[in-house]
């Protein structure tokens, strides 16, 4: 692993408490590393030009409808938590133009890429929102989101840290609250104690419905899914992932 690499927080490995670990004033804690190796020119460059056009100031997103996030009409808008480099939001944001697109991610270098991307793809349906995406999610309006998608979330393998893991009671309550009728969660990790975590939290939970019908629809990925940069990693490494979606009912 890198010093740029995201996918595995330092603290998982070593034990000891992260130095980017923070927390806020409701006691929520934001376990992740918010910067890597140094920038590259080119990098820090567009981080400079084109991330204020694209970051959202969430303390102007108060009742305000989040298509007006967009410089055009778009018929729904999503949410991708901890993007990573970007590839998957880029990916889709490309493909569906007429959908509006947040991506959230923590990771100092990982914003930077996706900036760079977005700026030389000229997307104008996307938004960035680079820091801990849990403030952000308490700013959306309520039922502001066609879907939320959390690609391969930082796995906390150890038993001590398994609370440190993003799908937890107060974030599901979040999704519901976010997450119009029949709106998706999409859920994708190649760690089998994750993927068995989340399912018992979301199938017992009365607001959502797992949308698989056959064994396929969670052993292969979505259609026209790119890939992500973590999920490359976990192939190199031997696992096989899952992909889950659950319906807000
Ligand atoms: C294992 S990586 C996966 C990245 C990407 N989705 C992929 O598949 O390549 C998890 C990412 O989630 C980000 N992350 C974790 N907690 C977050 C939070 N509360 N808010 C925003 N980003 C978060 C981390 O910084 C990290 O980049």
């Amino acid at each position: 692993m890198s010093a740029d690499d995201p996918h595995e927080p330092r603290d998982a490995r070593d034990g000891r408490p992260h130095e980017d670990s923070a927390r806020d004033p409701r006691g929520a804690a934001f376990y992740g590393r918010r910067k890597g190796k140094k920038l590259r020119v080119g990098q820090a460059a567009h981080l400079a030009d084109d991330l204020p056009q694209l970051a959202i100031d969430p303390g102007t997103l108060d009742g305000r409808p989040l298509a007006k996030l967009f410089p055009h009409p778009v018929r729904a808008v999503r949410l991708e938590i901890g993007f990573g480099g970007g590839e998957h939001l880029v990916h889709e944001a490309a493909r569906h133009p007429d959908i509006g697109y947040i991506g959230a991610e923590a990771f100092l270098n990982g914003i930077a890429t996706a900036t760079a991307a977005i700026a030389e793809r000229h997307l104008s349906n996307v938004r960035i929102h680079g820091d801990d995406v849990v403030p952000l999610l308490d700013r959306l309006p309520e039922g502001g989101l066609d879907r939320i998608d959390l690609l391969y979330p930082d796995p906390w393998p150890k038993r001590r840290h398994w609370k440190r893991r993003f799908v937890q009671a107060d974030n599901i309550d979040r999704f519901a609250r976010l997450l119009a009728p029949g709106g998706r969660f999409r859920f994708a990790t190649d760690i089998e104690h994750y993927a068995a975590w989340t399912l018992r939290l979301l199938l017992a939970d009365p607001r959502f419905a797992w949308t698989a019908e056959r064994a396929d629809d969670w052993r292969l990925p979505w259609e026209g899914w790119p890939g992500t940069r973590y999920e490359a990693k976990a192939f190199r490494e031997g696992r096989r992932p899952g992909y889950y979606e659950f319906r807000r009912l």
